[in-house]
């Protein structure tokens, strides 16, 4: 049995269908399972990372386990009751922040998940590493804006990053998970191409059929406002980590293609597949 832990977000779900669509057991974890919406035949049970009692039962029969994890959460109870149940295989969705051999990490992204793959290595399971940059779902928080008009407005428009779409990590898990060869492998996952902020607009706007626009704010305010409503360090590690890519293209690479078969999905692709998300 495999556990997807994360089950009902962007990747954890695909990932869900990715293994229900080969043919493997799968169990889903959610804190509400009743309206948990995934396919008939996963599994779906409650649990809360947060509650260690409810992990035991979740975890009863399982032997692989796909970790998706909400920021900053504690993963100590989990990977414990993963050992104690038998888990033999891990496969984490990380982050391209970590740097690896570092001293220190750069900033609190990086080091949660470095502080979480570590955790992970130390249980002794068979371990994957899926490590992400700026997935296209980031591309949903701007949905807010343009349901009030055309342009979108935000600092770092010349930003770079080569999206993701979000059935690409699901497939490279689904993989990891179920096939032979992937142990003691860290994959930075890339989309096609290197996208400027801008250029996504553009190109999302392609696909809803509307000509936005990409409208340069200072970071400086933005910062301050996001920082009152979420962790503060979180912020700046994001906008520090945007701002660094600014006029440098994005690393692109085969990983998806090796792994999965298939070229990774374009940017374009994923706006078409998300214009509900847009209306
Ligand atoms: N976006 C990025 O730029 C980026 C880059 C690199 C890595 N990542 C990784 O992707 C993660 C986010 O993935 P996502 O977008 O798929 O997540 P998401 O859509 O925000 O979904 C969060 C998931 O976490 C589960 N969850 C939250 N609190 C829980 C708890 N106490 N106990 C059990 N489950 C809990 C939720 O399940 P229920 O609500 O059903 O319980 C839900 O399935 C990040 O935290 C990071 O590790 C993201």
């Amino acid at each position: 049995m495999i556990l997807v832990v994360g089950a009902t977000g962007h990747f954890g779900r695909e990932t869900v269908q990715a293994l229900v669509d080969a043919g493997q057991p799968v169990r889903a974890l959610s804190r509400t399972p009743e309206s948990a919406a995934l396919p008939a035949e996963a599994e779906v049970v409650g649990g809360d990372l947060t509650r260690p009692s409810t992990l035991a039962p979740a975890l009863a029969g399982v032997t692989r386990m796909f970790l998706v994890l909400p920021y900053g959460m504690d993963t100590a109870p989990l990977l414990r009751a993963a050992a104690e149940a038998g888990v033999r295989r891990i496969v984490f969705l990380s982050s391209g922040a970590v740097v690896d051999g570092a001293a220190e990490q750069p900033d609190v992204i990086a080091a949660y998940h470095h502080e979480v793959e570590q955790a992970v290595r130390a249980t002794g399971a068979e371990w994957t590493f899926l490590r992400i940059f700026f997935p296209a779902i980031n591309s949903l928080s701007m949905a807010m804006q343009l349901k009030g008009g055309d342009i979108v407005r935000a600092p770092y428009g010349e930003a770079t990053s080569a999206p993701i779409h979000e059935q690409d990590v699901a497939a490279v898990a689904a993989a990891a998970l179920t096939t032979d060869g992937h142990t003691g492998k860290i994959y930075d996952l890339t989309g096609p191409q290197s996208l400027t902020q801008a250029e996504q607009v553009r190109l999302l706007g392609e696909a809803l059929g509307r000509r936005l626009g990409f409208e340069e704010l200072d970071a400086g305010p933005v910062r301050e406002q996001m920082s009152r409503f979420m962790d503060g360090d979180f912020v700046n590690a994001l906008f520090d980590l945007m701002e660094a890519t600014v006029g440098k293209p994005a690393t692109v690479n085969d990983v998806v293609e090796r792994i999965t078969g298939r070229a990774p999905r374009t940017y374009a692709q994923w706006a078409a597949d998300h214009k509900a998300d847009f209306s």
